[in-house]
């Protein structure tokens, strides 16, 4: 057989996707290339890769076959390539970043930190919420992932760099703004801004409540921090967030933390990669920094529930 490593990439990202639409928009391809090119390669092997149902594709038992041996071949073609730039030392490596949508705000100091002492180093930095972190692990697609807990019963090689506790965030002039102590029962007629399924605040939210037995009665999706902040300081209702997002807001007095019972709840970051995929050498130094410096970054620091920023009380 002929095979080209071009064919084989492409069988491989529609496999993946089982979609040929998917696989053009991500190789930069238009359908019909994409088309064409698995066209081609059923040619050469002799037997159908792809049966399609309705308006869903499949992959035959052939196309199951060749997509395992075409994901062993693709994992061995990264790892050569880092290979290759272990040997010419961590100047001028790639590197791939992924982290949750949580941890990008204080993720980006540290990264601008990381470069300036490794100024040649590609860098590609992806933000996503946990769901789309899990999906790059499973795809090979990120050196590096910073993010929450990951699973247990995924390939994945997980170690715990910082706190990450979660706050309840208020607009300055509600009703329950300086008192101490509040119980959570008092909260249960306000709206709750939600992150969506498939972020990692939203699953371990749902957790501490169902924990305390709390339902929330009224509650509004958002998919971003940045709206969920925005929409706690026009007064759409309250946020659950981790702190690590609002040391802006909270130095500039647009939102404040309510000091509710069991609260933050308490949560850890992660540097998380795939295990058995041979690191780089400059993703270990990137894990490295990470691991030694990551606290630096992160501006807002609790005591109870009260905020220190950048080691200073607030004024009031
Ligand atoms: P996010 O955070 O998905 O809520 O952004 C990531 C995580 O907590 O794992």
């Amino acid at each position: 057989m002929n095979i080209t490593l071009r064919q084989l990439k492409v069988f491989e990202r529609v496999a993946r996707r089982l979609s040929f639409t998917r696989a053009a928009e991500e190789l930069y391809l238009t359908q019909p290339a994409v088309s064409m090119q698995i066209k081609q390669f059923e040619e050469m092997v002799g037997l159908p890769l792809f049966e399609r149902l309705g308006k869903k594709i499949y992959l035959t038992q052939a196309g199951e076959e060749i997509y395992r041996i075409s994901r062993n071949i693709s994992v061995q073609l990264d790892e050569a390539e880092q290979l290759i730039e272990a040997l010419k030392g961590t100047e001028g490596g790639k590197l791939v970043v992924a982290v949750a949508s949580t941890v990008h705000y204080f993720a980006i100091r540290l990264l601008a930190d990381f470069c300036r002492s490794y100024p040649k180093v590609q860098v590609s930095f992806k933000v996503t919420n946990r769901k789309g972190l899990l999906r790059l692990l499973e795809d090979n697609e990120a050196d590096i992932v910073l993010m929450g807990q990951p699973p247990e019963d995924q390939d994945l090689l997980a170690e715990p760099f910082m706190e990450n506790p979660l706050v309840v965030i208020a607009p300055p002039d509600h009703p329950l703004a300086g008192r101490r102590d509040i119980a959570l029962e008092e909260l249960k007629h306000e709206t709750f801004l939600m992150r969506e399924q498939g972020s990692g605040t939203r699953t371990s939210l749902e957790r501490f409540l169902a924990e305390q037995g709390f339902n929330i009665a009224n509650s509004m999706e958002m998919n971003t921090n940045g709206a969920i902040k925005q929409g706690v300081e026009v007064g759409l209702g309250l946020g659950i967030v981790s702190v690590h997002t609002v040391d802006r807001e909270l130095e500039d007095g647009r939102v404040i933390i309510l000091d509710v019972q069991s609260f933050p709840i308490l949560r850890q970051w992660y540097i998380v990669q795939r295990a058995g995929k041979r690191p780089s050498i400059v993703s270990k130094e990137f894990a490295d920094f990470v691991r030694k410096e990551g606290s630096r970054f992160v501006r807002v620091h609790l005591d109870g529930n009260k905020p220190m920023l950048n080691g200073e009380l607030p004024a009031s």
